[in-house]
């Protein structure tokens, strides 16, 4: 069975309770539980941390042993050259999400320092784009 980790960085803890107007108001939790029992084909597994070095840590363990990432780095997107040079060094499959659409926001967000190594980008459809990602490894 194909193993997928979605990592979740800085503030997406708070998902439901954060911005709900550009995030939404459901929780990862209860949504990631729905996206496991969608896609039974795939063993999903979830990680969230507010620290970069401990996404970095998290990319290094599982990035030479799953079949994919899906990667919402949130901020550190737009500030993390340590995040794009971690995905540059492993080997599984990275995707970059986001849930709002970051071109249609401030213009600090239309830099991704992560997107040049991953392979490709799903921005804007709300938490379908965890889906939308998960779906390209069908
Ligand atoms: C985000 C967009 C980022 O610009 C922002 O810093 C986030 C969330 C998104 O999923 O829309 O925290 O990655």
């Amino acid at each position: 069975m194909k193993k997928i980790l979605i990592i979740n960085g800085p503030n997406l803890n708070l998902l439901g309770k954060r911005e709900p107007g550009i995030y939404g108001k459901a929780s990862f939790e209860v949504y990631f539980n729905d996206l496991q029992e969608k896609f039974q084909k795939i063993k999903l597994y979830y990680f969230q941390s507010n620290h970069e070095g401990a996404l970095i840590d998290k990319l290094h363990e599982v990035g030479y042993s799953f079949d994919g990432i899906i990667l919402n780095a949130a901020a550190y997107t737009h500030t993390s050259i340590a995040i794009a040079d971690a995905i540059k060094a492993i080997e599984a499959a990275v995707i970059e999400v986001h849930i709002s659409n970051v071109y249609a926001r401030e213009t600090y967000r239309h830099k991704s320092y992560i997107a040049p190594n991953v392979k490709g980008v799903i921005t804007g459809f709300g938490l379908q784009s965890y889906e939308l990602a998960i779906r390209s490894f069908l």
